[in-house]
């Protein structure tokens, strides 16, 4: 199992041993340094014949001549000057981590011919190359057949070379902190639903405590006695309890209303008596990627000790089918007071969240309620893999998140929402049903949340296709991506600090 890299600054000087890693922009030029570790010129010969013109993420990459204190030279493109984004330097961390993950020593000079690498861009940089290193490991017991350093228990030292000391450091302390956020929601994610169970899913929130989040755990009898037959009702059928965790984050004026994220805890998903057919029911042990999402911009908020009052809310639950399980049919009675026909079980997801967001919105009063879900395979089915599916009451709310999902990389699509589907998720015998039938599932869903958040400003975010079963990038090589703890800790950032 890997062991992260460990990341330090210095000052710019030439690199003295191990790996070099060289910056070059459009034109190809390497910087003056260059040369101190190239003393016989093999670079430029090898950046001609390999025809390297600085493309982004392209790469050249030599054995270091026995003159040069190095042993092995990278040069790295970074492409036009004026076109390199923060994602971009994200992207740039990540390759050069993919190319040197079995290196002992690597030093990356951040300076760059005609293009300014800012602490900024050190930090963003940084954080991909970490983020690219993060592996679930934990249950491989045998090394890999090439025994290198990634089966060392060593980690890779890593140094960043820059301009601006200080401001790298402090700008890499915060961008570390949502780093640290987004691996913790991958291994929320990536744990098997044997281990993490509701109980222990709710520790690992508990453990944030030690970053002076405030954090309560709601135990079954207090749901019962808040009235939560909703969330209650998808949990009877486990012999797993059920949790309600509550974060808070006060980081912020102490008469500052608090803003609130609210994420889906099923930490296994059978679909209960509905039940899910059996090939690739695996996966739905990350049917809790909304809750990983939202304990993982927890910790990141506090880690980098923003300066806002957040609420985090996770509702924990199983979905199993035994002989107590619910039925298709019954009729649940959800904290707001509404009734609840479910006609199927596997639509459970919106059942824990409709409890959840009732019982922030009573408790809470946020100035906005932002939940994450993996919610419905319809989502996936409309956006793929790429987009988080964006519904809401508030215009100006989804706008902050699509301006914050492009500056991250996360990216959110809005859908479209309005009465037509709302009366689809009409009931018989009761307030509403729990799905509106074949057509349009991820919006009759999202209908479904919006009967639970008053006048509050609210988003839902489909997470379904996002948070699992991730393509590769760059910057993951998990199953689980973290996806949503850049992205809100940014709209944190830009929109309600200080
Ligand atoms: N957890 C699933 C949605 C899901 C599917 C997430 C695939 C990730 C990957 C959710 O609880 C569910 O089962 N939704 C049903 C709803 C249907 C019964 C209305 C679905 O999408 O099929
Ligand atoms: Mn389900
Ligand atoms: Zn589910």
């Amino acid at each position: 199992m890997t062991v992260l890299p460990t990341i330090s600054f210095a000052k710019i000087a030439a690199p003295k041993k191990g790996t070099a890693v060289i910056l070059a922009a459009r034109d190809g030029k390497l910087p003056a340094l260059a040369a101190e570790i190239d003393p016989s010129g093999i670079l430029a010969k090898a950046i001609e014949i390999a025809k390297f013109k600085g493309k982004a993420k392209s790469v050249v990459d030599v054995v270091a001549p026995a003159d040069s204190p190095v042993d092995r030279i990278l040069v790295v493109g970074v492409g036009e000057n004026d076109s390199i984004k923060e994602t971009d330097w994200t992207a740039f961390g990540g390759v050069v981590r993919g190319k040197t993950a079995s290196d002992q020593h690597v030093s990356v000079l951040m300076e760059c011919d005609g293009v300014e690498v800012t602490p900024e861009a050190a930090a963003a940089f940084a954080q991909g190359f970490l983020l690219r290193a993060y592996e679930f490991g934990k249950y491989k017991t045998k090394k890999s057949d090439d025994d290198d350093a990634r089966d060392k228990k060593v980690a890779q030292k890593t140094v960043l070379m820059v301009e601006n000391l200080a401001a790298s450091k402090k700008a890499w302390e915060i961008a570390e902190a949502v780093a640290r956020g987004i691996m913790l929601a991958r291994d929320l994610v990536n744990e098997p639903a044997n281990i993490l169970g509701p109980v222990e899913f709710a520790a690992r929130a508990e453990a944030l405590s030690a970053l002076g989040v405030e954090v309560d755990i709601l135990t079954e009898k207090e749901m019962k006695k808040l009235g939560m037959g909703a969330l209650l009702g998808v949990a009877q059928g486990s012999v797993r309890p059920p949790r309600l965790a509550v974060m808070k984050w006060n980081g912020g004026k102490a008469r500052d209303k608090p803003i609130a994220f609210i994420g889906k805890g099923v930490v296994f998903d059978t679909g209960g008596i509905s039940m899910k057919p059996a090939g690739g029911m695996e996966d739905m042990k990350g049917d809790m990627g909304g809750a990983a999402a939202v304990t993982g911009l927890m910790h990141a908020l506090a880690a980098r000790k923003a300066k806002a009052n957040v609420i985090g809310i996770i509702g924990l639950v199983e979905n199993m089918p035994d002989g107590n399980a619910q039925r298709p049919g019954d009729i649940v009675t959800s904290m707001s007071g509404q009734t609840i026909e479910v006609i199927n079980t596997d639509a459970e997801g919106r059942l824990v969240l409709c409890d959840a967001l009732w019982y922030c919105k009573e408790t809470f009063k946020p100035k906005f309620m932002i939940n994450l879900a993996t919610l419905t395979g319809a989502i996936m089915v409309a956006l793929g893999q790429h987009h988080a599916g964006l519904f809401s009451n508030d215009d100006e709310l989804s706008e902050q998140l699509a301006a914050a999902a492009k500056v991250t990389g996360e990216p959110v699509w809005r859908m479209p929402m309005g009465p037509e589907y709302d009366k689809l998720i009409d009931s018989k015998f009761a307030d509403m049903k729990n799905v509106g039938g074949r057509f349009g599932g991820a919006i009759t869903a999202a209908q479904f949340l919006k009967r639970f958040v008053g006048d509050v400003p609210w988003v839902h975010l489909d997470v379904a296709g996002t948070a699992m079963s991730s393509p590769s990038t760059d910057i993951n090589q998990s199953w689980a991506s973290g996806y949503g703890v850049r992205l809100l800790d940014r709209l944190v950032e830009d929109y309600y600090e200080g």
